[in-house]
């Protein structure tokens, strides 16, 4: 199990035990963290489980796909660190990872 904190605009947060291999989306979605709408259901086509990785992590992270890099065009208001949290494989580097979750999806 890896730990990893996702926080919603209210300040909010929501530790997770997730278990490697799994995505960052679908542990927001089975612990029911609100503004991970996850539409296509982690196939990186709807850009509705985007969040802001902590500074911190963005190495840990890495850097998106180019397929990734195109949907995060649609997200609301994507930074420097934005991410969609279905291309997020969970695994023990990522222990303590923490992301924000966006005002709103697109
Ligand atoms: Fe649709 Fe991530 S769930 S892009």
């Amino acid at each position: 199990m890896t730990k990893i904190t996702f926080v919603t605009q209210d300040g909010s947060r929501y530790d997770i035990d997730a278990a490697n291999g799994t995505t960052a989306m679908e542990n927001a979605v089975k612990n029911d963290v609100p503004g991970i709408e996850a539409e296509c259901g982690g196939a990186c086509a709807c850009a509705t489980c985007h969040v802001y990785v902590d500074q911190a992590w963005m190495e840990a992270v890495g850097e998106p796909e180019p397929m990734e890099e195109d949907m995060l065009d649609f997200a609301y208001e994507p930074q420097p660190n934005s991410r969609l949290s279905c291309q997020i494989r969970i695994r023990p580097e990522l222990d303590g990872l923490v992301v924000t979750v966006p005002e709103r999806q697109a």
